[in-house]
């Protein structure tokens, strides 16, 4: 499978390195197309302390604790609207936007994008293909809310950064991956369905 991830500048860094994390482990995709805003860096370098300005595939791949030949993820850069998820006719399962900040959400609901974010998720969006949002945001305005419902409509899933808590989750690290397992399964990735609610009978006798 072939996917794209773009990392906007909400916050939430550790949501794309997780789930970039785990999608190259997967052993179901094969390439993932990489596209960062600007933002995207700022937020990373205030949350996490990571440099990923003027991104390459090699600083990528040490950034994932990928081996530095790794082939898996393909850099592309915000104003290559040459690049592989510009066109429709490159044929892709989706693309996932993870944290998607509410300036990405508006520019791809109003259909009138600027960068190669923006393009990719109309293409997805005019080709029927699965185009998955993860906003992060809080509170919403009323502009938000509705572009997020345009945007439903429009054949988007909407996935909020908003992890469960009925996994028991002890550390940030099990609420990061309890989202980013949510996220891989929209796309039928396998992961190790750790968090995953099984059913289980609950009294209410105290
Ligand atoms: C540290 C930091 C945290 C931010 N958090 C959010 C956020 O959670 N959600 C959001 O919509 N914007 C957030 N922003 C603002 C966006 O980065 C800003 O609106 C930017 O223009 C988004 O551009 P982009 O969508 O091209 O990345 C944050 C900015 C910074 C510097």
């Amino acid at each position: 499978m072939e996917l794209t991830v773009a990392i906007t500048g909400a916050s939430g860094t550790i949501y794309a390195h997780r789930t970039l994390q785990l999608l190259a482990a997967s052993g179901a995709v094969e390439t993932i197309n990489l596209i960062m805003s600007g933002t995207a860096a700022t937020v990373a370098q205030v949350e996490t302390g990571t440099n990923l300005r003027e991104p390459t595939n090699e600083k990528i791949n040490e950034w994932l604790g990928l081996s530095s030949d790794s082939k898996i993820i393909r850099f592309w850069r915000l104003d290559n609207f040459a690049a592989k998820p510009s066109s429709g006719s490159n044929k892709q399962a989706g693309m996932i936007i993870v944290p998607c900040s509410m300036g990405t959400l508006g520019s791809i609901a109003s259909g009138s994008g600027t960068n190669l974010i923006h393009r990719a998720a109309d293409v997805c969006l005019k080709e029927g293909r699965k185009l998955l949002l993860v906003p992060r945001e809080t509170p919403f305005n009323a502009i938000h809310l509705e572009n997020m419902l345009k945007l439903s409509r429009a054949g988007a899933t909407i996935l909020p950064a908003s992890p469960g808590f009925y996994h028991r989750p002890e550390t940030i690290d099990d609420l990061v991956d309890h989202l980013c397992f949510r996220i891989l399964d929209q796309f039928d990735i396998p992961h190790s369905r750790r968090t995953q609610w099984t059913g289980e009978e609950v009294s209410d006798a105290e």
